[in-house]
């Protein structure tokens, strides 16, 4: 991957006004901030910024999907309010400011030009720290660079080196293990791991459409019909391992029973077995790189959150060098008390997939491209 300005290559900043883009778009329930990880993760540019004489920041972010207009519920309040708790000193909180959602205007999404002129009024400097962002082609994230002299920050520095290392020379074997519920929202980096993993081993609600596609009966468990061959195809390749055994839930939605890999008519499996984790658990142990990206099954429900359980379990044991993308399996992590197990655990759920996927996002081609930058 082509290098991205760092905060280095900004020059000299002594006093000046920087306009830093975060991803606080955390999880926030009636009002509480449920894991602050991705504004903890943003201080270590801001005390750089600091440290290194600006004169102000203004940091903004998106929060939720509000849809371009303003809306109570998704106003940065506690996240501002957890920044300042976190910030050094006074004199530090007096020169960070927090904007208000970037989603309450329209321009945000649309990447309007108007918008940008807005964002970037009144500042010397861009910075982006919102790896979890970084995908998206929005205002704050695309426009900043074509005018300001940009820098990535050092989160999103470290995410994408990180992550970028995957795809360069892994240390081998390289095991990546996939949930979550849809294979086609994950068609395309199924293929890019498969170009590069030494094995797949695929669990969630999209085991079944693998299954399927072996002729395996599913029961209402989910199934994408449209994606049986694609499975088919990624099976040929002999390096997906999929579950052997299910946890299913009764067509009454009460008795839960553990079956093979042949779902009873009316029953739906919504979690792997315990052959499955110790099956997967073999392979991780042997890895040298491990990346996990979702759930293996409905871990919220603690009648479906044991195959969850133990394949974080393995990832928190393994010796191989560890990687979590965001989003749920980094909300599992942190359910089950094993976050601080794991070498990297991401900031971004649909970045770092993308990045893997694609080997680049539109916030570093941005980057690239500032009056600062090396080009493309
Ligand atoms: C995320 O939480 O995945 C990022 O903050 C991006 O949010 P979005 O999916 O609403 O664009
Ligand atoms: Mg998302």
């Amino acid at each position: 991957m082509n290098p991205v300005p760092q905060l280095e290559d900004l020059g000299d900043l002594d006093g000046k006004s920087v306009l830093l883009r975060a991803d606080f778009n955390v999880p926030i329930t009636d009002g509480r901030i449920d894991d602050d990880l991705r504004i903890r993760a943003a201080l270590p540019t801001i005390r750089w910024l600091l440290g290194a004489g600006a004169g102000s920041i203004t940091a903004c972010s998106h929060l939720g999907r509000p849809k371009g207009k303003p809306d109570e519920r998704y106003s940065m309040d506690p996240v501002r309010d957890r920044l300042s708790e976190l910030l050094p000193d006074a004199g530090a909180r007096t020169k960070v400011e927090l904007a208000e959602n970037l989603r309450f205007d329209p321009g945000e999404e649309a990447n309007d030009p108007a918008f940008v002129d807005k964002l970037v009024a009144g500042h010397d400097v861009y910075v982006n720290d919102a790896f979890g962002a970084a995908h998206r082609a929005h205002a704050s994230i695309v426009g900043p660079p074509r005018t300001l002299p940009s820098a990535a920050g050092r989160l999103l520095a470290k995410e994408v080196e990180v992550l970028g290392g995957l795809l360069d020379q892994p240390a081998r074997p390289f095991v990546a293990i996939l949930g979550g519920s849809k294979v086609s929202d994950k068609l395309g980096v199924i293929e890019a791991l498969l170009a590069k993993v030494d094995t797949l081993l695929v669990g969630g609600g999209m085991c079944f459409t693998f299954l399927a596609s072996l002729g395996h009966p599913v029961g209402d468990s989910l199934l994408e019909e449209d994606q049986v061959e694609a499975c088919g195809r990624f099976l040929a390749t002999g390096k997906v391992q999929i579950p052997e055994d299910i946890v299913a839930l009764a067509p009454d939605g009460h008795e839960v029973r553990m079956v093979g890999t042949r779902v009873p008519n009316g029953w739906k499996g919504l979690d792997v077995g315990p052959g499955t984790a110790a099956a997967f658990g073999d392979v991780i142990g042997e890895a040298r790189t491990i990346f996990w990206n979702g759930p293996m099954g409905v871990f919220e429900d603690a009648r479906f959150e044991a195959g969850t359980r133990a394949v974080a379990q393995s990832c928190a044991d393994a010796r191989g060098f560890t990687i979590v993308g965001g989003g749920d399996s980094a909300a599992a992590l942190a359910k089950f008390r094993l976050d601080d197990e794991i070498d990297h655990v991401s900031t971004g759920g649909g970045a770092s997939l993308e990045l893997l996927e694609q080997g680049d996002l539109p916030g570093l081609e941005a980057l690239r491209g500032a009056p600062n930058g090396k080009g493309h």
